[in-house]
């Protein structure tokens, strides 16, 4: 089978589960080659080893399993992220949030932070790549983000600046922190997700609870009781006016919500009152 004819075959295979099947199919076809997508374009008489192999990736994807699974690794920000199941896949709207911490770090020349629920450490490594002087507590209650979150970090030679810590929010996280940033789990139980998402995803990751602010709203309360300065956080789409009348029984300076790229609302970052 040729690069070509395999395209072709696995384009068809992908039409039902993919918004883009020849795309999907190319990365794929690269990712099996280990070359450039390119490569695919100017070989594309060539025949492929192991077309077998090809297919049963081919396979997995039609049925619905994110492409960042099969290859293992997922882009985010400026960087590469090993991902497996188990593992959060970082979107592209957590980027937002990094950069509005990001630009609070730098104000206010912010050294001590801790991340609640780390995932595979997006948040985390991205920051510590930004600030070399920033010391980090990362959090997970499950074991799989803390061993892939541990991991990345290792690859990018940020052990000294990023401490991975099991926990139930920062209730194992007795330290003086400045500031805490989250992307936690803020679906509603009953939310209907696409297949990809709820049959792949590990639960822990998406669901807040009932209401899906649960635990967004301990978190503003932890971080408040705690004295900690600042908090930034991911929300749903859906979520600004429950959180705006939540913050009113507490000590806050201001909060800002911010939105994603489509429009829609998806975080805030609170200043407590000092
Ligand atoms: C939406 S994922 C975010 C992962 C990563 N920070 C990112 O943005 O890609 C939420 C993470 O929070 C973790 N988590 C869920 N409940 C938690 C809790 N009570 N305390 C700490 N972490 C928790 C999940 O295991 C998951 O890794």
């Amino acid at each position: 089978m040729t690069i070509s004819q395999a395209l072709k075959w696995a384009q068809k295979e992908l039409m039902e589960a993919c918004d883009r099947p020849l795309f999907e199919a190319e990365l794929l076809l690269a990712h099996h080659l280990q070359k450039e997508r390119l490569y695919l374009h100017i070989h594309s008489d060539e025949t492929i080893e192991d077309a077998e192999g090809y297919k049963r990736l081919v396979e997995r994807r039609a049925k619905h399993e994110p492409y960042e699974y099969i290859a293992g690794s997922a882009s985010f920000y400026d960087i590469e992220l090993e991902v497996e199941p188990g593992v959060l896949i970082p979107r592209p709207e957590t980027e937002i949030l990094i950069d509005k911490v990001a630009q609070i770090i730098e104000e206010e020349g912010i050294t001590r932070i801790a991340e609640i629920g780390v995932g595979s450490g997006a948040i985390s490594i991205v920051l510590a790549r930004k600030f070399p002087q920033l010391r980090i507590i990362a959090t997970d209650i499950c074991d799989t983000p803390l061993q892939v979150a541990g991991r990345n970090i290792q690859k990018f030679g940020l052990k000294d600046q990023i401490e991975l810590r099991k926990s139930n929010l920062i209730d194992e996280v007795p330290e003086a922190l400045e500031l805490v940033v989250s992307n936690p789990p803020y679906i509603a139980e009953d939310c209907i997700l696409e297949s990809n998402v709820v049959d792949y995803e590990p639960q822990e990751a998406l669901f807040g609870g009932k209401a899906g602010d649960e635990l967004l709203r301990q978190i503003i309360t932890d971080v408040s009781r705690r004295g900690i300065r600042y908090l930034a956080c991911e929300m749903g789409y859906d979520q600004k006016a429950p959180i705006e009348a939540f913050v009113k029984d507490f000590e806050i300076e201001c909060i800002e919500f911010y939105q994603d790229l489509a429009g829609f609302d998806r975080g805030f970052v609170i200043k407590f009152k000092g």
